[in-house]
């Protein structure tokens, strides 16, 4: 028999209207959903090795810059003999009732894989264009967006040893896409949080903090203003806090973490944060400008099914096709997506090989104060691994 569901919160009966009290608790479909979220691992990566013994990961290349850097991970992780094998798949836009979407192939690669590898693409500016990146975090319900901000020695920055890590909720809050006009002159939109959604990243967030071996998660919020919705995912985040008792939980307001962030970001090192999406919007590029700006910075899309690793930086239509392209940030999110697959040796590897080149300085890009090529870059650390 399925348990019954304890909780007061709204319950969804089968054609019927959402309900505080739940008359048939046992069939309550709020209930399979809760289930779901808590007897399992959030986005636990769930490949499969292909006959080879290397498991099969989709590649999107991207645009401008992307298949030269992408090209500098392929030859790094073929030269570590990193048990992978790339599916190179295409993510041109197509349209299916109307809709923009990408094609069926890429959609159905990813799913089969779990995991895919993606370089940066250009969004068209202009009206009825839906930014790529934002059709793949719907197809695949991306819901966690992870960055984590590393000094890099050798690199030169306000700051030393800045060393944090920061999720963001990618799927609901001030990006709900909900707008709509009142009367002419009065706009409003919807900031919508949900239950579920926070539960799914808390729960990632306190699952990561433990496979890295922190000890604090601290939710980043502005109960204090948005009383109601920030309340509910700081509440949920005390909820789901109760199942992590090994890691201290702890809160702050937003405005306050930006000012402590900036006048002193060590302090952050032992934590993992966590909060709204618009919140980790803005946060995350703040914390990737104490590291020297988005062109080190890796991040990875977390869904339950799949996840999606990409840097963060853009095309840079300006230097493609010239062999000047820094590859570390898609580098180093391809060593995110390592450690996901549960590949931690490998990514160790690369990443010693990637951070002693940078530290050398003998082999830098030009947007390091370098004067390497993409390809001699790759080769330095070819040949420290
Ligand atoms: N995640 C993504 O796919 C993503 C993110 C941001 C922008 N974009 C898209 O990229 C295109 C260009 O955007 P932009 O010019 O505003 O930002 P950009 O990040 O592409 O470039 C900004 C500056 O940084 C430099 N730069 C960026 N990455 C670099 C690298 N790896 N090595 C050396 N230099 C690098 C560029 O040469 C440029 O001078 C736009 O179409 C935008 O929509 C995509």
């Amino acid at each position: 028999m399925r348990p019954r569901c304890s909780s007061r919160r709204l319950h969804y009966l089968p054609g019927k209207s959402p309900t505080t009290t739940c008359a048939s608790w046992l069939r309550c479909t709020q209930l399979t959903a809760l289930q779901r979220f808590y007897s399992q691992r959030v986005a636990k990566f769930n490949g499969v090795k292909d006959s080879n013994g290397n498991y099969p990961v989709s590649i999107i290349e991207g645009d401008g810059i992307g298949p030269e850097i992408s090209q500098s991970v392929k030859d790094i992780f073929a030269a570590a003999k990193a048990p992978v094998t790339w599916e190179p798949v295409d993510v041109t836009p197509v349209f299916r009732d109307g809709k923009q979407t990408i094609p069926e192939e890429t959609i159905e690669s990813i799913q089969r894989n779990k995991v895919a590898l993606k370089g940066p693409l250009a969004t068209p500016v202009g009206k009825g264009h839906v930014s790529l990146n934002l059709t793949l975090r719907r197809t695949f319900n991306l819901f966690a967006n992870l960055r984590p901000c590393r000094s890099i020695a050798g690199y030169k920055t306000p700051y030393d040893d800045v060393d944090t890590v920061l999720i963001r909720e990618n799927t609901e809050g001030e990006y709900s896409g909900i707008e709509h006009v009142v009367v002419d002159g009065v706009v409003q939109s919807i900031k919508l949080i949900t239950r579920e959604a926070s539960e799914r990243v808390l729960r990632f967030a306190f699952q990561h903090a433990q496979e890295i071996g922190r000890n604090t998660v601290r939710v980043v919020h502005k109960a204090t203003i948005m009383k109601m919705s920030d309340g509910l995912f700081l509440k949920v985040a005390q909820d789901v806090a109760k199942d992590f008792p090994g890691i201290t939980f702890e809160s702050e307001l937003l405005d306050n973490t930006c000012l402590k962030m900036v006048t002193d970001p060590l302090p952050y090192n032992d934590k993992v944060l966590v909060m709204p999406n618009l919140y980790g919007d803005i946060l995350s590029d703040m914390c990737a400008g104490l590291i020297g700006g988005l062109g080190l910075t890796p991040s990875g899309n977390i869904g339950d099914e799949c996840s999606i690793f990409e840097a963060v930086h853009g095309s840079a239509p300006d230097i493609a096709g010239q062999g000047k392209a820094n590859p570390t940030a898609l580098l180093l999110s391809s060593l995110m997506m390592l450690r996901h697959m549960e590949l931690t040796q490998y990514a160790d590897r690369i990443e010693k090989a990637t951070f002693d080149t940078l530290a050398e300085g003998k082999a830098l890009t030009g947007d390091l104060g370098g004067k390497a090529s993409t390809s001699d870059y790759a080769n330095a650390i070819i040949s420290k691994l």
